[in-house]
């Protein structure tokens, strides 16, 4: 019986989450490293959710990058890269892949946050075949994830345009954003993120290790796209 008091609180607080879409269970700052189309689709996203948003630039008193503060809203700042890391609990990777390995050294000790990192990494052969220009069998991301050995790494968001990230259900319904990374709360924070944006549901792929699939999701698309222009992304099947 005693067990049993506390059952319509904690009915009364879970209904509460159900009830109300896109609630922010927990509020985070996050530093949106970077301020070009995917910082400028996520930053106002999470700060809709409620969530304190950090731009970190190279250059944080750019006319643009004010507009994009001020877009963003009152909770949204900008300050350079590794300041706006060392304020944050989650750090958001949005800069080109071939430059995110070094951004994640210069951004100092991340041990304890959580890293989403977006990044593709698409090189080009002398006849304009694509590849997946990461070192070794690895991902960008298991490079990011060694060069922040404390924080943790989670994919997503890579295997979507930045046009769909704002507006999914432009491409015909609900979208589906894959993660992988190898830290199950970390998974569980970001999953949260992807779920308050109207229109994004989350696939859990599971571990780190691959990411190198979902890298190379944008490989095929490159190629693709010689003869025939495309947008892709996931979408899950229907019940029957
Ligand atoms: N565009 C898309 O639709 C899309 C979709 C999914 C994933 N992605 C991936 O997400 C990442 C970001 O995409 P994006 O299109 O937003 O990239 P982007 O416009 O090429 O670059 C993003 C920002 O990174 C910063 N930056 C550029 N060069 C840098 C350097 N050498 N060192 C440090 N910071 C640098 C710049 O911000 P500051 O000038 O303010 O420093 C720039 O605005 C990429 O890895 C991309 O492959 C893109």
């Amino acid at each position: 019986m005693r067990q049993n008091r506390f059952l319509p609180l904690a009915l009364l607080v879970s209904l509460t989450a159900l009830v109300t879409p896109g609630v922010a269970l927990a509020v985070h700052t996050i530093a949106v490293i970077g301020t070009g189309d995917v910082a400028a689709a996520l930053g106002p996203e999470f700060a809709k959710q409620g969530h304190t948003i950090v731009y970190g630039s190279r250059d944080p008193a750019r006319a643009e990058v004010e507009a994009l503060v001020a877009r963003t809203g009152a909770n949204a700042s900008a300050a350079t890269q590794s300041q706006a890391a060392a304020r944050a609990d989650i750090v958001v990777l949005a800069v080109p892949g071939a430059v995110a390995e070094q951004v994640t050294r210069d951004l100092g000790d991340l041990s304890g946050k959580i890293i989403l990192d977006p990044t593709n990494r698409v090189g080009r052969m002398a006849d304009g075949t694509p590849f997946h220009d990461v070192p070794g069998k690895g991902s960008n991301a298991e490079l990011i994830q060694a060069a922040a050995p404390g924080a943790r790494v989670v994919k997503a968001f890579n295997t979507l345009n930045w046009r769909q990230m704002v507006d999914p259900l432009s491409s015909g319904g609900p979208v589906s954003i894959p993660i992988v990374g190898d830290d199950a709360d970390a998974k569980a924070a970001i999953a949260e993120l992807i779920r308050g944006m109207d229109g994004l549901e989350v696939i859990d792929l599971g571990p780190l290790s691959y990411a190198y699939v979902l890298e190379g999701m944008l490989v095929v698309w490159a190629n693709a796209l010689r003869s025939t222009p495309f947008n892709y992304h996931l979408r899950r099947q229907p019940a029957n």
